[in-house]
């Protein structure tokens, strides 16, 4: 019998690194992830896949960071993994803006550590570790749409910056050492785990809770972005497929449509029989220094290589939140009415 294969993931608290651990348990993988220390618990996206670790278990967390390059190194060695995946990351656009120095330690020299750590493992063991990076659509920024594969990077954010930093490391990476190392760009893809502080979750959240009479107003800012969004659980997928193709390379994966924020306030709220254009109201702290008009990806060659395709639309990811986010705020208005009421959730996000 063959050993399974070893996956060690950077951000598997984060909602890409939960879709991928349950892909990877599923084809048979040991899954190793890297937890950041924080002050209260931080794996609630992973808590279903968990299992004591007094028992045996094929998911195994760490304490690590991105910052920590002798920490990255340490669990190189530890785990010996046959593929590594990089998703951790200060993923915020706007948070970006106001933390660019430490979005560039994370995000950019992160990977960086990374490689590094994976080039010396390789040296020193003559093991091959493939490398994941989880790139982004934003690193296009104002580059007219459709992009592709071949579209000049336009940068418009710290966070933006520092992935056209990573991606380039990695292609130096891969040009320089011969490591197997691929880029995805990946454009927005959602989920009923997605962060609450991104605005289709923002979003989703607020109508459901408004649905139930447990809040009044959303409040938002740029109305007239579009982006191509996608499912998560499709882009992990594409992720796992380019780390089995038989050589690396760079793919952008998206779903070819692209609407605006206001398109789908429509969806959201029309789905709960709402008016979004008497709940919904614009305040300009949500603004941006600078904007992203318009992400629209063709994803052809990812379709074309990897054999990879979404399954789901904007319409179908919409209704799966809306459903998820009702089923949330029934168990709040349940809290609610036996007097368990939470704290108001701030404005600040
Ligand atoms: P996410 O939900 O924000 O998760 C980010 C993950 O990174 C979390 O596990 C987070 O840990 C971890 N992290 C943050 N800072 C770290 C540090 N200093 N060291 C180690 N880990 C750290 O993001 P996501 O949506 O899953 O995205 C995954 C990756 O894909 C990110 O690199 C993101 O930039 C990129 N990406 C996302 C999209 C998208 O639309 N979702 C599109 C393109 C690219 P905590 O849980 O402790 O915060
Ligand atoms: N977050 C947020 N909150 N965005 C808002 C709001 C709001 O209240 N109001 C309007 N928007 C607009 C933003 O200005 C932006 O144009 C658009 O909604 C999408 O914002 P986000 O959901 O925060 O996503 P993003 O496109 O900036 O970044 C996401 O996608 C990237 C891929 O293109 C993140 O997941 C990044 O990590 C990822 O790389």
């Amino acid at each position: 019998m063959t050993a399974p294969r070893t996956a060690l993931i950077t951000g598997i608290t984060g909602q890409d690194g939960s879709y991928l651990t349950e892909l990877l348990l599923s084809k048979g993988y040991a899954v190793h992830g890297v937890v950041r220390r924080a002050s209260l618990f931080n794996t609630d996206r992973i808590d279903h896949l968990y299992v004591d670790p007094h028992q045996e278990s094929r998911i195994h967390l760490h304490y690590g960071d991105l910052t920590d390059s002798g920490a990255l190194r340490n669990l190189l060695e530890e785990v010996e993994p046959d593929e590594l995946y990089n998703l951790g990351a200060q993923s915020h656009v706007r948070v970006s803006f106001d933390q660019p120095e430490y979005t560039a330690d994370v995000v950019a020299l992160g990977v960086l550590r990374v490689l590094e750590a994976v080039r010396g493992h390789q040296r020193r063991t003559g093991r091959q570790v493939k490398v994941y990076q989880a790139g982004s659509s934003e690193m296009f920024g104002s580059a007219k749409p459709r992009q592709t594969e071949a579209t000049r990077f336009e940068p418009r954010s710290p966070y933006a910056c520092a992935k056209v930093f990573a991606h380039y490391q990695c292609v130096n990476h891969r040009e320089s050492y011969g490591l197997f190392i691929a880029n995805g760009v990946l454009f927005n893809h959602e989920s009923p785990r997605r962060g609450e502080t991104f605005v289709t979750r923002k979003i989703t959240r607020a109508a459901t809770r408004i649905k139930l009479g447990l809040q009044e107003k959303l409040y938002l800012g740029n109305l007239d972005a579009r982006r191509d969004w996608g499912f998560a659980g499709d882009y992990v997928e594409a992720m796992w497929r380019m780390l089995q193709a038989d050589r690396p390379d760079d793919y952008v994966v998206a779903t070819g449509e692209s609407i605006t924020i206001r398109a789908f306030l429509g969806l959201v709220f029309g789905a709960l029989d709402l008016d979004w254009e008497a709940l919904v109201e614009v305040d300009p702290r949500y603004f941006r220094p600078a904007e992203v008009d318009h992400l629209e990806g063709d994803s052809a060659k990812a379709r074309r290589l990897l054999g990879w395709a979404p399954t789901t639309d904007v319409r179908a990811l919409a209704k799966m939140m809306v459903e998820s986010d009702l089923r949330l705020a029934e168990r709040e208005l349940v809290l609610k009415r036996s007097g368990h009421e939470e704290a108001p959730r701030g404005g600040y996000r």
